[in-house]
């Protein structure tokens, strides 16, 4: 399908390559991806082994510095994440300020952002114990603002953290729990959550994460850059996409559940639909997150009944499978074709899918950001062009245009 030449040429000392196709940005030691043999390792331990044994909190260690870390060392990094779980009482007045409607993404954003104005105290890039101050901080406090932004679209009262809890299920607690009722936290959800957060740990230099190199390559802080890449993962062709699979089989269902149809105008490009949740810019084999998802929607589902949007999930999957559009363009399901059947059944709405995705992937642009900076060789990211508008031409006054 893709083709790669019409989309790279070299035009005198500079090479156009639309999209990045083939072009890498840094080298990095955090994630190993061979998109064509469908295999993922973050420092270098495969994604199956990291899902089955660890947890989110434990993986975001490992991303971060570097290893796994030992008892003691997982125990501290844990105390110090829960302590930072509060948010100053004046970033309410942010959420009051937000409309309802406001989408949990730009909440997310926006939020992240004016952290920034909060802690001056660990803006400097250049200064290791403001880089770790602001990695804890971000790491403890980014749940905490997604669970109000969810509270906030759905007219409630915003909870405090409880720090008896560890960081996902503290989340839920502040997400699902009521005020004046005793929360019974819900073990699988949680660990099906936690589960969720390490296949999005990191995914090397995907858009959201470049997005943060880029800005933070200007030594822009960490709050400014992260937030750059809240925004960049909102969009539909990338974080966006679980909501859309949600949408798409919602559609599907509601005009009669045909599958064939679906894929026919899928093939035929009609109004540019897309088989949301499949093809992958690396991946041209099955994602190996996908198929640990799938596993997991069928255990998740199958708790909360009978869903008739994952029965055309796995039907869409099969035709797919079966049809050489796909085969031959190597679209196979992405990590989110499953995700947001999951989410909605822990109880989620489609506009928090989003958000769910950025918790998952903080870890991972928090690794990328501290491995760029410490690089003696990264420079300013600055890319060239290939201008293709008007040679020289001489201004005309208005009164003779
Ligand atoms: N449905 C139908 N056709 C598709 C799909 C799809 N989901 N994805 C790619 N194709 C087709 C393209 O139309 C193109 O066909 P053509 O050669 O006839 O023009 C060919 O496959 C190659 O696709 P490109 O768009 O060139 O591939 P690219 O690497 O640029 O795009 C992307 C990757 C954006 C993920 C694309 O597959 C897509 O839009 N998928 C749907 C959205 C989605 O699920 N995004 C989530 C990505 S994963 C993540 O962020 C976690």
């Amino acid at each position: 399908g893709l083709d790669i030449s019409a989309l790279m040429k070299t035009t005198g000392d500079t090479t156009l390559d639309v999209g990045f196709v083939n072009t890498a940005s840094c080298q990095s030691a955090i994630t190993y991806i061979d998109g064509d043999a469908g295999i993922l390792r973050y420092r270098g331990y495969p994604i199956e082994q990291l899902a089955k044994e660890s947890t989110f909190l434990e993986t975001s260690y490992l991303l971060i510095y570097g290893e796994l870390p030992s008892a003691a060392e997982l125990e501290e990094f844990d105390q110090k994440v829960r302590r930072h779980t509060l948010l100053v009482e004046d970033m309410k007045q942010f959420f009051d300020g937000f409309h309802r409607d406001a989408h949990p993404m730009s909440v997310l954003a926006s939020s992240v952002s004016a952290l920034g104005t909060f802690y001056q105290d660990s803006l400097d890039p250049r200064d290791p114990e403001s880089v770790e101050m602001s990695t804890i901080r971000l790491l403890a406090k980014l749940p905490t603002i997604a669970s109000y932004a969810f509270r906030k679209s759905q007219g409630k009262s915003l909870l405090y953290p409880d720090n008896k809890y560890d960081l996902v299920e503290n989340f839920l607690w502040m997400t699902f729990g009521q005020p004046t009722e005793e929360y019974e936290m819900d073990a699988d959800l949680a660990k099906a959550l936690d589960l969720l957060f390490i296949l999005h740990a990191d995914h090397e230099q995907n858009c959201s994460t470049s997005t943060v190199r880029l800005v933070g390559s200007s030594e822009a802080n960490l709050f400014a850059s992260i937030s750059a890449g809240i925004q960049a993962l909102s969009g539909p062709l990338h974080g966006g996409a679980n909501s859309a699979v949600l949408q798409m089989l919602n559609d599907i269902h509601d005009s009669g559940g045909d599958v064939k149809e679906f894929v026919r105008k899928v093939k035929n490009k009609e109004d540019g639909v897309k088989l949301m949740g499949f093809g992958h810019r690396v991946y041209k084999n099955y994602d190996p997150r996908a198929a640990i998802v799938k596993e997991t929607a069928h255990d998740i589902l199958a708790k909360a009944g009978d869903n008739p949007l994952l029965d055309l999930a796995l039907q869409l999957e099969q035709a797919a499978l079966e049809d050489d559009y796909f085969v031959e363009r190597k679209l196979y399901p992405n990590v989110d074709f499953y995700t947001g059947l999951i989410y909605e059944s822990m109880g989620f709405p489609s506009s928090m899918f989003t958000a769910l995705f950025a918790i998952g992937r903080l870890p991972g642009w928090i690794a990328q950001y501290r491995e760029m900076i410490n690089d003696p060789a990264t420079k300013i990211g600055r890319p060239r062009q290939v201008y293709v508008g008007e040679p020289e031409r001489q201004y005309v006054p208005t009164d003779r245009r």
